[in-house]
């Protein structure tokens, strides 16, 4: 179902000590907000994470997993470990993924699979590099990305997908794509999805902006009619800044 979400990737960051103080300052930080608050550690701090905030009306999400249930896939972990410690959604697709781990979109399209399969959500990323906004070629990559990994499911199956448009060049660089850029790709999304299972399904996803979202530049990202929120990186690590940006609603 549609909504404003804020979620917070920690990406690889964050050792035990040090997510306990983040945890504890997001704890002071909390207050009613009109976006959904959802934060990614890294896998050794979920359960701590998950036991901490749970109280919180934060939500714990995963930033990755495999698509396999079990077996012999040394360093893995499985939807159903990430169940197990509390955690019911999952980030898939980031491009840091996509580019050094070599993650294409037949084997995101089984890890969305998986994940599904498990009674989990999905925040599927996707967008651009540089050299395909600059050649004008972002929409048909984008489309592409999207096509390949999710097409296969049925429209029931987008009630836990959240769908996550985060163009490279924006990602860690404080290059922020403007607000009528990332709306004018929301909106690309948003018809792309209506096309192939009607706007009413269309209409009922979520799709957040990632790319160096910070507290000066949210309200006006998230004042777009096709923005529903953001998936933030930086940004995250900061409990005042990363609800800087949750209160930008
Ligand atoms: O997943 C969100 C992340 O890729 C955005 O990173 O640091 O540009 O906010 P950042």
């Amino acid at each position: 179902m549609r909504k404003n979400i804020v979620a917070g990737n920690w990406k690889m960051n964050n050792d035990l000590p040090q997510s306990e103080t983040l945890i504890a300052d997001l704890k002071k930080q909390k207050q009613i907000s009109k976006a959904k608050v959802m934060v990614a550690p890294t896998f050794t701090n979920l359960w701590h994470a998950f036991e901490a905030l749970r109280q919180f009306d934060i939500e714990v999400i995963a930033q990755n997993m495999h698509f396999a249930e079990n077996g012999a896939y040394t360093g893995e972990i499985s939807a159903s470990m990430l169940k197990s410690v509390g955690v019911n959604t999952v980030i898939l697709g980031h491009s840091e993924r996509r580019e050094y781990f070599n993650e294409s979109d037949e084997l995101l399209a089984k890890k969305v699979d998986s994940a599904l399969a498990n009674d989990m959500s999905v925040i599927f990323c996707f967008g651009e590099e540089l050299a395909d906004r600059k050649s004008g070629n972002q929409e048909s990559i984008v489309e592409s990305q999207i096509k390949n990994a999710l097409f296969h499911l049925d429209a029931l199956a987008f009630n836990n997908i959240v769908m996550a448009y985060e163009p490279v060049w924006a990602i860690g660089t404080g290059e922020t794509a403007s607000p009528e850029q990332a709306q004018d790709m929301h909106a690309f999304i948003r018809k792309t999805l209506a096309n192939k299972y009607g706007s009413d399904v269309a209409d009922s996803v979520s799709i957040l902006y990632g790319g160096s979202v910070k507290p000066n530049n949210a309200q006006e990202i998230f004042s777009k009619p096709d923005v529903d929120g953001g998936l933030i990186g930086g940004a995250s690590l900061k409990a005042e800044d990363f609800f800087a940006i949750v209160n930008a609603f």
